[in-house]
């Protein structure tokens, strides 16, 4: 059934705490509440109300092998939800929490099945946006919150972009404003020997190792086939997917931008609509309309900020085609080009 989805204001530094009453009455009832975070909007319901959970699913058109995380705005509801704490957790608690990373644990009794996909791990973090933290306050509970996005689609930064994707199937959007980070947290496995990171995003690799000494990477990762089964079992969809095909290259920017066009010029005159994903320093060269840039390549904290936004003008566009840029895969431009070889479904060309 259609839901008539009401849209509230909130500004992130002036919060009118009775203004979070009524989204936080929602979640309490069951209900389905949209949220800004500093990474992107969630998808909010009461993490312990198993049938509000299903309908978090049900909403967004998401498979049901893969599992949700928990928002917390304070450790104190740690006890309840997972049934250990790994020697690392804290440490990383304290340096990280509130911020972009999210812990995965072995999980209490108290979670219900549909939130950990069947899995004896729980993912549990503590977003530092201060509407999110507010919200998750007044209700009281632990927020089981996916990216506010239709399933497959780029996550949301902005109302806008929930309500395009979610309007009539969620009972309330707080808008407060654009996110920060803008693309998803770092997802961390403690249950293993070596801390394991399963998504990249705002905490770094670097980050975590300067902290931890090892970290690794799960190689799935970087594997878009169903050859290695992710432990993150998000890893394995196309995702973050403008409705173009995407394909990126990769390499010297010089010769980038040389593939780009000459790949531009065949697919024009293929007659197919092409859209060329830039950058600020680059942008000029290209000569060609359709063509938006990701921001400075001297600042990839505002890359990752603009991503999905910029995929989804793409769709605006209604371009068939987009040849994107690459950007180092260093600190946060590892999630950079993780999210973007996603959206591509893998699709990357290498120029020597
Ligand atoms: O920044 C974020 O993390 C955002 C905001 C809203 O907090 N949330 C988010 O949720 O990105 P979602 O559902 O779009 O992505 C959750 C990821 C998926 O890749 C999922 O497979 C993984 O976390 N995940 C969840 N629980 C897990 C578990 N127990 N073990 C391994 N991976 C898990
Ligand atoms: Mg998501």
């Amino acid at each position: 059934m259609k839901k008539d989805t009401v849209i509230i204001r909130l500004n992130e530094e002036d919060i009118d705490n009775e203004q979070l009453k009524k989204p936080a009455e929602v979640l309490k009832n069951g209900g389905l509440v949209a949220f800004p975070t500093e990474t992107v909007y969630g998808l909010g319901a009461n993490a312990l109300d198993e049938d509000a959970v299903a309908s978090i699913f049900k909403a967004k058109g998401r498979p049901s092998d893969n599992p949700l995380i928990v928002h917390i705005y304070d450790e104190s509801q740690l006890s309840e939800l997972v049934s250990e704490l790994p020697k690392d957790a804290q440490m990383l608690m304290d340096k990280f929490w509130p911020g972009p990373l999210t812990l995965i644990f072995k999980k209490s009794d108290k979670i219900p099945s549909k939130i950990s996909a069947g899995l004896e791990t729980v993912a549990i973090r503590m977003p530092k946006n201060k509407i999110a933290l507010k919200l998750i306050e007044e209700a009281n509970l632990p927020i089981a919150a996916p990216s506010a996005n239709t399933s497959g689609r780029p996550s949301p930064t902005n109302s806008e972009h929930v309500i395009e994707d979610l309007a009539g199937r969620v009972d309330l959007v707080i808008d407060g404003g654009q996110t920060g980070v803008g693309l998803e947290s770092t997802v961390l496995d403690l249950t293993g020997d070596i801390p394991l990171i399963l998504r990249p995003g705002g905490v770094t690799y670097e980050d975590l190792t300067k902290l931890l000494g090892k970290v690794e990477y799960d190689p799935a990762i970087e594997d878009m086939t169903d050859d290695i089964k992710p432990r993150s079992p998000g890893q394995k969809y196309r995702h973050y997917s403008p409705k173009a095909e995407m394909e990126i290259f990769s390499g010297d920017i010089d010769q980038v931008v040389e593939a780009i066009r000459l790949k531009a010029s065949l697919s024009s005159k293929k007659g197919l609509r092409v859209g060329i994903l830039a950058s600020d320093e680059t942008k000029d060269r290209y000569k060609l309309n359709n063509l938006i840039s990701m921001g400075s390549r001297k600042e990839l904290s505002t890359i990752g900020a603009n991503l999905f936004q910029v995929l989804r003008e793409f769709d605006k566009l209604e371009v068939d085609l987009i040849l994107s840029e690459c950007v180092e895969e260093t600190e946060i431009g590892k999630a950079i080009m993780n999210r973007m070889k996603k959206a591509a479904g893998g699709n990357i060309t290498y120029v020597k």
